[in-house]
């Protein structure tokens, strides 16, 4: 019989021997786009660096008004909500936030969850049952599909972003089936946007709800920062956002009409059995969202530092544009991508390699996101650390003989 322990090393083993293993780091942030590394463990010194691995594409996460407004959102409400939110656990900052987000994205109901992954999953249990099926992009965040594949509703996935093959399987379905197609808005890990109006005229013609995850296109995209729904004028059944990326705090919501906001908030468990998130923090995401309707030059600063990253670096065959912050720099192998970014770090430039089993076989990349409070010159340090990476010959090194 194999014991819990033997079962634990097998799979420590297997993934060390892979390459696969991710090591945690402990940082100390200083500005919003620096990071510091704890003296137990470093690359080369404790010096700091900028940080082209974080999701807080509008550098909210260290803004001092935001800070500001959280901390009197302590002094007026506490630290913590206390209870769950069918209990005494919602506030008059939740009611707020709900209302705001509301009339932001177009819905009637919005619930509140502490994470995205515990919105995600939160959908698709309560809403699927085994008469149900779910069609997911191929590429969709771990906790959809691993939501899908645990609910009791079958399951399918489509080629990434690709209209055709989800038709396909829509037609090959049965008259009776309740179907759900779920995507992204942004995809987190090409940083390419989901067809969304081709989505919806599928489901229309399929009669299937249509949900839309926007974790990394919140705030990102379209005019009011309303993300890729707002961007391309859709408006699916369900809209899913998340507030620790470009909002720069954590937290998550589900929009949807009333009758579903109901149904969520009385059977979602992740809902119903957690506790409410901090009134203070629920607050301080009410403001965030302001910053993000009010503030175009962010988004603005966004696309003026995209553009100095492509003019430099589109030539490579690494290179993939996007019309997002998050600009893959796809290597292939996992040795090369890790490489690349020890190479960076060296020089002050922190962007982390992404490696199978997040990212497809052969796929490893470095995921670099850009930041409004990013500088044209840290924007030139990167696109030359790159540059002279290749232009060194390291890469040709780490391909004929494993790590230099
Ligand atoms: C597309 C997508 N959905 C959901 C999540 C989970 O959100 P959270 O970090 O709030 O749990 C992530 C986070 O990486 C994501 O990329």
């Amino acid at each position: 019989m194999m014991t819990f322990d033997s079962k634990i090393q097998a799979a420590l083993t297997e993934r060390r021997e892979k390459g696969l293993q991710r090591d945690t780091q402990i940082f100390s942030r200083l500005t919003n786009n620096q990071i510091e590394q704890s003296e137990s463990y470093s690359v080369v010194d404790t010096s700091p660096y900028v940080n082209f691995s974080s999701n807080d594409y509008l550098g909210l996460a260290s803004d001092p008004e935001l800070i500001s407004v959280w901390q009197q959102g302590l002094s007026r409400y506490g630290c913590g909500s206390g209870a769950s939110p069918a209990v005494t656990g919602l506030s008059i900052a939740h009611q707020n936030l709900q209302a705001k987000l509301c009339e932001w994205l177009g819905y009637s109901r919005a619930v509140l969850f502490n994470s995205g992954f515990s919105a995600n999953q939160a959908l698709l249990f309560t809403l699927l049952d085994k008469y149900d099926h779910v069609i997911q992009d191929k590429l969709n965040h771990a906790s959809l599909i691993e939501a899908g594949m645990l609910c009791p509703a079958s399951m399918s996935r489509f080629k990434h972003n690709d209209v055709n093959a989800l038709s396909g399987k829509l037609a090959a379905l049965s008259h009776t089936q309740t179907k759900l197609v779920v995507s992204e808005g942004v995809f987190s890990m090409d940083g390419d946007i989901s067809p969304l109006a081709e989505l919806a005229y599928q489901c229309q013609k399929y009669e299937a709800w249509l949900a839309i995850d926007d974790a990394h296109g919140i705030g990102v995209l379209g005019e009011s920062g309303g993300g890729t729904t707002e961007l391309l004028a859709i408006k699916p059944n369900i809209l899913i956002v998340t507030f620790g990326k470009a909002m720069g705090l954590s937290g998550a919501a589900i929009l949807c009409d009333e009758n579903t906001g109901d149904f969520l908030s009385q059977f979602a468990r992740h809902y119903v059995y957690s506790t409410a998130m901090p009134p203070a923090q629920a607050h301080t995401i009410s403001h965030a969202i302001s910053m993000t309707q009010q503030q175009q030059w962010r988004r603005e600063k966004l696309v003026e530092l995209a553009g100095i990253f492509a003019d430099s670096l589109s030539s490579f065959s690494e290179y993939r544009a996007t019309d997002t912050a998050i600009k893959p720099w796809i290597c292939g192998e996992s040795q090369q991508a890790m490489d690349l970014s020890e190479y960076l770090k060296h020089r002050g430039l922190w962007v982390g390699a992404i490696r199978p089993p997040t990212v497809p076989a052969n796929a490893a990349r470095l995921r670099i996101t850009l930041n409004t409070s990013h500088s044209e010159q840290q924007i030139s340090a990167l696109v030359r650390g790159i540059t002279q990476y290749y232009q060194s010959g390291h890469e040709r090194k780490v391909s004929s003989r494993g790590r230099y």
